[in-house]
């Protein structure tokens, strides 16, 4: 085994090897540059075209486009109809906003921790986090893979909690044969680079139920109420926020969700690439795909098995050289969310609006405990965890992957080597 590339020794991956996301070829130009020279480029008919594509696609009846997942997020708690200084779960692990759009519509959010081996809220514990208060759930399939729904649905079912589902990262994750987006009340999608599916920025609110869509759209647009094909009546039937996208973003996004499929399927080729060289790689502890579940491995998970490693210092440390012995050579990873949920400042000081709102509504704060202990598998997770996202992607195929796979056991095989002090120096 020849020495790390972090040491001097010889890199696995060159640097312009892997390809970068999203490929952009003559339909895209087309469609954005029709766009961009027609009449109308605010709403208009690339808009209505891509919620009807991703409406057909994903097995929605209605579909909104808005300018970020999370305004789809909190235009899902509004439409489902979260009010002032109720409840919502959320799990104790994931991006910033599946937990801030609770507080965007003044509601509390309350974390469950997770399940270590999916990464996703242990539904197991979703019970015992239910307050008087809560009112919904918001269930984020993280990373690609979905949630257990027969599981989350029957507690939600048994309690009368509203679903909203965070299908961020997870266009085209299946469980028992369903896409996700299509088991909650609500869902949203987001489409900023990052994504599977993308268009730069962009996101989409989807749901089955037709209030819940009036709710949502009068909150995606000032209040009002007219569809956008209608003349307006410029009035705030409710509080609305400006949600809404632009043809040019909406003509990108037409051209990707085209390609999708052919994506999807090499994201998923490259997975399973990976899930067949990586099995008994020391001290690496690899992703899971449960039976009845599909990933779109969005992100492949990569985590250190302390234990394995033989490693009994700062693991958050340990965790960062690995991450940058695997970058040197040539395999993209990061730590990603670098702190659970409950720990970011937003919730340890309440300070989200300022004079401690919305937790200082009357009642609200009752049964809210935001003391990072409570999270012990999240915060687990969290500092064994290495992000691998874009480098699996089209047009990177399998000899990428392989290789890949080739340079996570070479750092792997070469663990004891790992010095944080030279490394991180
Ligand atoms: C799990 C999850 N939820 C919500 C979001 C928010 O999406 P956006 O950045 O489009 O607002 C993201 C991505 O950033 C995400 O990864």
């Amino acid at each position: 085994m020849s020495e790390l590339a972090i040491y001097g020794g010889p890199l696995t991956i060159q640097p312009d090897e892997i390809k970068p996301w999203p490929t952009v070829d003559e339909e895209d130009d087309r469609l954005v540059l029709e766009a961009l020279h027609a009449e109308k480029q605010a709403y208009g008919p690339q808009n209505q075209a891509v919620q009807d594509e991703f409406a057909a696609w994903n097995g929605n009846s209605h579909a909104i486009f808005t300018n970020s997942g999370t305004a789809a997020l909190h235009m899902g708690l509004a439409g489902c109809g979260v009010g002032a200084g109720d409840h919502v779960l959320v799990t104790a692990y994931s991006w910033s906003s599946s937990a801030t759009c609770i507080l965007h519509h003044n509601a509390i959010p309350i974390f469950v921790d997770i399940d270590f081996d999916t990464i996703n809220m242990d539904t197991a514990k979703i019970e015992a986090a239910i307050t008087p208060r809560t009112k919904a759930i918001v269930a984020v399939n993280l990373h690609g893979l979905c949630l257990n729904f027969d599981e989350l649905l029957a507690v939600a079912r048994k309690h009368n909690l509203k679903v909203v589902e965070d299908c961020c990262q997870a266009h085209g994750a299946q469980f028992n044969g369903r896409n996700c987006g299509t088991f909650g009340d609500a869902a949203a999608f987001s489409f900023n680079q990052n994504k599977c599916m993308c268009s730069g920025e962009g996101g989409m609110f989807v749901t089955n139920d037709e209030e819940v869509a009036a709710n949502a759209a009068k909150l995606w647009s000032f209040g009002e109420t007219r569809q956008p094909q209608q003349s307006r009546d410029y009035h705030a039937y409710a509080l609305g926020w400006m949600y809404r996208n632009n043809e040019i973003t909406a003509a990108f996004a037409r051209a990707q969700l085209a390609k999708y499929p052919g994506n999807f399927a090499m994201l998923r080729a490259n997975g399973e690439l990976l899930n067949e060289l990586l099995p008994g790689t020391r001290a690496l502890i690899m992703p899971t795909e449960p039976a009845g579940h599909l990933h779109n491995w969005y992100n492949y998970n990569l985590r250190i098995d302390f234990e394995a490693a033989d490693w009994t210092g700062d693991r958050a440390r340990f965790r960062d050289a690995v991450a940058k012995a695997l970058n040197a050579e040539g395999v993209p990873v990061s730590a990603w969310q670098q702190f659970i949920l409950p720990e970011m400042t937003v919730f340890q000081a309440k300070n989200a609006y300022g004079g401690g709102f919305p937790w200082s509504i009357p009642g609200a704060d009752e049964g809210v405990n935001y003391d990072p202990a409570q999270f012990p598998v999240a915060q687990r997770h969290c500092e064994s965890y290495m992000a691998l996202v874009m480098a699996l992607r089209a047009p990177n195929g399998l000899d990428i992957a392989e290789k890949i796979a080739t340079g996570i056991r070479k750092v792997f095989d070469n663990i004891d080597e790992i010095d944080p002090d030279r490394i991180l120096a």
